[in-house]
């Protein structure tokens, strides 16, 4: 496994720890049902047993003795099995659907409450449509695995182990040869997922350049059209378009070759406990209802593997995801409240600019600028455009840090008052339009 995905995936973990209880819980109904679904096999074997043994069959030696006791009480348990099976499923799936939901709400709220206190530079710099694509589709992407991921890699355990304890009792030889298989599938595995999660990677980042350009252009929809520049448009949108399906081909190609590559692994596997053992049934070695148990079981104990596939493909693409959101959960916060800040209860002080200097970038926009706003009076500022007037407004909210100098409202630096209070005292009416969600009444 990739360095990088297992660090993605401890972050995730330790996203899981408040639900840790429900999560005993959701694996227990795993496991249950699974040993359930492992049993009509081995019922099967009793009957082949029973149909070729009769009097001396192991249900009979149970005390079964007549034709129709031994029928009913394989009906019997059948039904029960599946019956329980049944019931294990639906408590497992709604056990581990809600819990995958829960911790994609956690983590949602906390990347978006995250997002929403990262600096503005930090903003500038990015693609909105590509934070949206982080928040939106890439934590529903944890959903996919989180649904049914740890539900598979756990019943893929459990029926490991428990079909393999069935075969070593009946004929370890036999067992060896169907464990022989599993190294090798497993190495097939690991090597699928190294190389599945990069190409996934770059499909999560192509959808988010894709994504951040539509959201651009819908925005600048009035633009577009005075340009005329539809076509222009649609195939800047067309290109990115054709990136995302190209990264995706990519993908494709490999996590396609798995289930048959694997389904070669299960093949030999199962080839070697059907020769073998039918040699043994029938120099009388082993009981022929124990051959026929093992060929069902080769295929139980063999064939999840191939989900292995099917998981690998989801953890890689969610591990991606995962990395996407962390990172943006891990984007340092530059602007906020210092240890001791004070709280500004009205802004009733003199606000005095102190050899400010200020860039967006390397241009200055201020050079050394001081001046002083008495309290109390009504002042404008004029200048042409482009000139700073925002600029200045913007550093008295503490949006930008300033490159030298301060800014004191009365006594107090803005940078030992808090945020909020300092912001809640100010209002400022841009001259770039934004509404909030919702109605008036
Ligand atoms: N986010 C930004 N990134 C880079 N440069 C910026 C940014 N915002 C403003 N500028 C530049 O900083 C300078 C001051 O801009 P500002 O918006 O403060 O001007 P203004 O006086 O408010 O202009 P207007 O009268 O047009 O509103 C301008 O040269 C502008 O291009
Ligand atoms: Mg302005």
């Amino acid at each position: 496994m990739k360095k990088n995905s297992i660090k993605s995936f401890r972050q995730l973990v330790s996203y899981a720890k408040p639900w840790r209880f429900k999560i005993i819980i959701a694996s227990i109904y795993s496991i249950v049902n699974k040993l359930f679904d492992i049993m009509p096999e081995i019922l099967i074997g009793f009957a082949v047993d029973l149909v070729v043994k009769r009097q001396d069959s192991f249900i009979a030696s149970l005390g079964f003795t007549s034709v129709e006791s031994q029928i009913s009480i394989l009906a019997i348990c059948t039904f029960f099995i599946w019956a329980f099976e049944s019931l294990f499923q639906y408590l497992y799936s709604i056990a581990w659907r809600n819990l995958a939901q829960s911790l994609e709400h956690e983590i949602r709220i906390d990347a978006y409450s995250h997002v929403q206190n990262l600096n503005i530079k930090w903003f500038e710099n990015q693609k909105t449509g590509n934070v949206t694509a982080i928040l939106n589709d890439d934590i529903n992407q944890l959903e996919r695995f989180l649904d049914n991921g740890a539900n598979d890699i756990i019943q893929i355990i459990v029926s490991t182990v428990t079909i393999g304890a069935v075969f070593f009792y009946i004929s370890p030889i036999i067992a060896a040869v169907a464990v022989l298989p599993v190294p090798i599938i497993l190495f097939v595995a690991s090597f699928f997922q190294k190389n599945l999660e990069p190409r996934y990677l770059s499909v999560r980042n192509a959808a988010g350049s894709l994504s951040s350009t539509i959201f651009n252009n819908l925005l600048g929809i009035m633009t577009i059209k005075s340009f005329t520049s539809e076509k222009l448009e649609t195939q800047r949108i067309s290109k990115l378009s054709k990136e995302y399906q190209l990264a995706n081909k990519d993908a494709i190609k490999l996590s396609s070759a798995f289930v048959p590559v694997v389904r070669m692994g299960v093949l030999s596997g199962f080839l070697g406990t059907m020769v073998l053992g039918g040699f043994m049934a029938f120099s009388g070695a082993i009981a022929v209802g124990s051959f026929s148990v093992l060929l069902f079981l080769t295929q139980r104990f063999l064939w999840p593997f191939t989900r292995l596939g099917e998981i690998i493909d989801l953890f890689a693409r969610s591990m991606a995801s995962t990395k996407r959101i962390m990172d943006l959960i891990h984007t340092p916060i530059e602007i906020k409240d210092s240890k001791n800040s004070i709280t500004l209860d009205s802004l009733s002080d003199d606000i005095i600019f102190e050899n400010v200097s200020f860039g967006y970038n390397d241009d200055l926009v201020f050079d050394n600028l001081s001046f002083r706003i008495s309290s109390n009076s009504l002042i404008g500022i004029v200048g042409k455009t482009g000139v700073g007037k925002t600029t200045l407004i913007k550093l008295l909210l503490r949006l930008y840090d300033l490159q030298t100098g301060s800014i004191n409202i009365g006594k107090n630096n803005i940078n030992d008052i808090t945020l909020k209070s300092l912001r809640e005292n100010i209002a400022l009416v841009s001259q770039e339009t934004f509404l909030f969600d919702g109605t008036i009444s």
